[in-house]
């Protein structure tokens, strides 16, 4: 086979957690590393990086119909590579079933897309899902461009082994990346623009690293030792597990003022039944423990968690148990999700499986309950003073976006820029955002 042009353009299409946002990311700046540019908006790409999200079935589907839409006019397609969780998790499946599929690369190999783009050219097609501890991140160009709100991926992977959850299958076992690099690349985001720093991991609480003389640093500690980097403003982490809760990081949350008043601990259900099922390792009374100590904290903490109805077994009490607990906690902002059986988990093959009837109903029920919690929260901060980071221009002239500490939505008109930390009256508060005054 001949061998194609090596491609001049590039771009990077991300589903999923924050975690492929970063990833997605990284690709993007190995690939200009590589020479290569990113396609302008609305222009073809020579080279089409899908970075996949295997979490739920919906997510995985998307993947074959993206590839087919690539397909141009004239009937070529771009250079496509799977990347991310679906190509971990159905590599072979996907080049099987998609013959325009050149490069098939897991999250843990991406580093290996230039040599793997090269061979493609050559008329081959490559996979790569080997999972080498570490090494992408040795090896990454250093950071160049960083958003005023930029990510961090500070750990990878989880030992948890919830029942229902794909993600020790496609990122492997927890890592954690050590200490010194972090700084280094807090720092560069930082040098680069970065103003908000949220660090990244599937249990971004359970990182643990070393120093150079071998003592044990906690995640607290890593936070700590961010707080001290001058022109960061602001520190957030996301996601954490209960498990990982030390007292060191509840503490934080009222010693370290860079560390946002925010906390996205998902708890899944509310009825131990359930959690039993899901292999939680925590209660619904040990969970709402955990808030209680981090809002004796941080009083004013906004809380936010994650959801799944309709896991096997769930009866009308489980998921009233469900209700109950967020009605209890309240939170700022919640995500719920229908369960979606995933190859190769525990929970697909149990027994119980909930209609999907009943999980609609029940979604429908329990985000009715977030969504009235969350218009609440953000009444609640009506007339509130803060300060906000300008993330973006507004669609309006004049009009700038940004977030609360709390992390809402905030727009508000006048001179301001990007990275600026402004300070503002919230003023009218909607589900989603909050219209806000210069002070
Ligand atoms: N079905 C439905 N939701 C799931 N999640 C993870 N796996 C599944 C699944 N199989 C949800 C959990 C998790 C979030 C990232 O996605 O709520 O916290
Ligand atoms: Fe999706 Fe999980 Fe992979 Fe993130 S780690 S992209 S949520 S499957």
């Amino acid at each position: 086979m001949q061998k194609t042009a090596p491609p001049a353009t590039y771009r990077v299409k991300s589903f999923g957690c924050q975690m492929n946002v970063y990833d997605g990311e990284r690709m993007a700046e190995l690939l200009s590393a590589q020479g290569m540019s990113a396609a302008p908006d609305g222009a073809d790409a020579d080279l089409v990086v899908l970075n996949t999200c295997h979490i739920r079935e919906k997510a995985a589907e998307k993947v074959y119909s993206d590839i087919g839409r690539l397909r141009r006019e004239d009937g070529s397609s771009p250079l496509i590579a799977v990347a991310g969780c679906v190509a971990q998790a159905e590599g072979e499946e996907i080049m099987a079933r998609a013959p325009s599929v050149r490069v098939v690369v897991g999250p843990q190999a991406y580093h290996r897309l230039p040599e793997m783009i090269e061979r493609a050219r050559a008329g081959e097609r490559a996979t790569d899902t080997d999972m080498p501890a570490n090494t992408k991140f040795d090896v990454l160009p250093p950071r160049r461009r960083a958003a005023a709100s930029a990510f961090l991926t500070i750990q990878e992977g989880c030992n948890k082994f919830c029942t229902y959850c794909v993600v020790p299958y496609t990122r492997g076992a927890e890592i954690s990346r050590p200490f010194n690099d972090l700084i280094d690349e807090a720092r560069k985001l930082v040098e680069n623009g970065a103003r908000e720093i949220t660090l990244l991991g599937q249990n971004v609480n359970a990182w643990r690293g070393e120093d150079a003389g071998g003592t044990v640093i906690s995640f607290d500690d890593l936070i700590r030792s961010l707080d001290k980097i001058p022109e960061l403003q602001r520190i957030r982490y996301t996601t954490s597990h209960p498990m990982d809760v030390t007292d060191g990081l509840i503490a934080a949350h009222g010693e370290v003022t860079k560390l946002m008043p925010y906390l996205h601990l998902p708890v899944q259900s509310g009825s131990d039944r359930m959690l039993k099922a899901m292999n939680r390792s925590h209660s619904v009374d040990s969970y709402l423990r955990l808030l209680e100590r981090f809002r004796a904290a941080r009083p004013d903490i906004a809380l936010s968690g994650d959801f799944i109805v309709g896991f096997p077994g769930e009866t009308e009490q489980d998921f009233e148990d469900t209700l109950r607990l967020v009605d209890a906690v309240g939170y700022a902002q919640a995500y719920s999700f229908k369960f979606s059986p995933r190859p190769g988990t525990p929970a697909a093959d149990m027994d119980g499986a909930v209609t999907a009837a009943v999980m609609d109903e029940r979604l429908q029920r329990l985000q009715a309950a977030i969504n009235r919690d969350q218009l609440a929260f953000n009444k609640a901060s009506e007339g509130r003073r803060c300060a906000v980071l300008v993330e973006r221009n507004g669609r309006k002239p004049g009009q700038w976006l940004g977030k609360s500490p709390w992390l809402q939505s905030v727009h508000f008109e006048g001179e301001s820029e990007i990275g600026a930390m402004v300070d503002v009256e919230l003023v009218e508060a909607g589900p989603n955002s909050i219209s806000a005054k210069r002070i």
